[in-house]
């Protein structure tokens, strides 16, 4: 692996290039020890952040409050950030004949949306609650697929009323835990979200705790995903 010392350039520095334990290579090595804590960290690498726009119905809100959580994580710097909408993703109710473990997709539309979940090392889940609970469409676009989720830190924006989408958050909890993934505390909680609309423009736009809040969940997402980085290997 690039930026790694071998462990045979490691034994070779040790004992010699062949295998001799004394004489010249020994006494390099007491004069010389290698000094491990030179070898370079492998070249940091992107993690890919998915944006997940969970609403689906005509007129909705999930857009804005997307968009300006975006603006967040591109700013943020430490993702290439990958917006999705589900929406678009325009999954049919679940359809799959066999179980996801198995990835034997029979449909097109699963074998897309596994393409798309896969090249993700994190998501952001952006979502409202419906009657004190989880948008079917996420519940849904979960249940798709199975190995394509595991090993990945999910954070969560949510809206609503008074409650900010935090029963809908709790209750996809309990889901994706299930699919190995992990739900990270940190959150962007948004209750009386209207107010934060603008009339004109449709624009969301929510003050400093909101961006406060967005900062220390994404510092938390890359921490996780680097964390788990090795599971998913
Ligand atoms: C079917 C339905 C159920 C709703 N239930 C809740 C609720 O339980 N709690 C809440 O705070 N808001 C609830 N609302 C209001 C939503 O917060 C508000 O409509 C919001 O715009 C929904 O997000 P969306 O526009 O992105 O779909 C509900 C809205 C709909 C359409």
């Amino acid at each position: 692996m690039r930026g790694f010392v071998s462990l045979e350039v490691i034994r070779e520095r040790c004992v010699g290039a062949a295998g001799e334990t004394s004489g010249r290579a020994a006494r390099e090595h007491q004069e010389n020890p290698p000094t491990y804590s030179r070898i370079p960290s492998p070249p940091e690498r992107m993690s890919v952040l998915q944006v997940v726009t969970v609403a689906t119905r005509e007129n909705r809100a999930g857009p804005a409050v997307a968009d300006w959580f975006l603006h967040c994580a591109r700013l943020h710097g430490k993702f290439t950030v990958d917006p999705i909408d589900l929406a678009t993703v325009n999954l049919p109710m679940f359809d799959e004949p066999k179980h996801p473990r198995f990835q034997q997709y029979e449909h097109e539309h699963t074998r897309r949306w596994s393409a798309t979940v896969a090249r993700a090392d994190a998501y952001v889940f952006v979502t409202p609650e419906y009657n004190y609970g989880a948008p079917p469409s996420i519940v849904n676009a979960i249940d798709y697929l199975n190995k394509e989720w595991a090993y990945k830190p999910v954070g969560f924006v949510s809206y609503g009323g008074v409650s900010g989408g935090t029963r809908s958050v709790q209750m996809i909890k309990q889901i994706v835990t299930s699919l190995r993934m992990m739900p990270i505390p940190e959150a962007v909680t948004i209750p009386f979200f209207t107010q934060y609309v603008d009339k004109e423009s449709g624009a969301f736009a929510p003050g400093e705790t909101q961006a406060t809040a967005a900062t220390a969940m994404l510092d938390e997402l890359r921490r996780w995903s680097d964390a788990l980085a090795t599971l998913r290997r």
